[in-house]
């Protein structure tokens, strides 16, 4: 948290500067304050929550302006849609339901491919992992959550956080 609030806007306006992109994973704020998180988000190109974590960014006030009241939808696309209007492509993990994300005013769910989970340690960074990758190879959105989750659920097969992680092969058909 200290690190996102203190020197983070400004590497991350120097990196696109440089001409790279800048993607971020929040992870939680316990306290739920969120500090300082509008300033990264007015640097991030890809914004990495959990479902969780997009719900308490998109309810705490880091959110500029209130989703639309969209009938049938749920708080969490709700939330993703909150987060899209904040400037970054949010991307968002929801364990074994998948990812979900916001494109051409429209929300993107993409299943996660089924586990038998051994160990969830490491699954976030493997799916941010596969997201990334796919995106530098210039995958569509849609085919570069796949990939994403793909990691994700994969990522869960063996104890640790990189044992278990997936090859580009194993997770790319094209
Ligand atoms: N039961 C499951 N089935 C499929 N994928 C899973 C399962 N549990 C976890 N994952 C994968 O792991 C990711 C967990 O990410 P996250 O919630 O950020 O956890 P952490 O930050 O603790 O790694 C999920 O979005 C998904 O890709
Ligand atoms: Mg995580």
């Amino acid at each position: 948290m200290e690190a996102r609030s203190g020197g983070l806007p400004a590497f991350f306006g120097r990196v696109r500067r440089a001409g790279a992109t800048t993607s971020l994973d929040t992870n939680d704020d316990p306290e739920g304050r969120w500090l300082g998180l509008d300033e990264v988000l007015a640097v991030t190109d890809v914004l990495l929550p959990n479902a969780a974590e997009a719900l308490a960014i998109a309810a705490a006030g880091a959110v500029v302006s209130p989703a639309r009241d969209v009938p049938g939808a749920d708080a969490l696309e709700r939330a993703v849609e909150a987060l899209a209007g904040l400037g970054p492509l949010p991307v968002v993990k929801n364990g074994a339901a998948g990812t979900l994300s916001w494109a051409d005013g429209g929300l993107v769910h993409v299943g996660a491919p089924p586990a038998d989970p051994v160990d969830t340690v490491g699954a976030g960074d493997s799916f941010n992992a596969g997201l990334l990758a796919a995106r530098l190879r210039g995958l569509t959105l849609r085919a570069s959550m796949r990939v994403a989750a793909a990691c994700g659920s994969l990522s869960t097969r063996a104890a640790g956080g990189t044992a278990a992680q997936p090859g580009w092969d194993e997770v790319h058909f094209p």
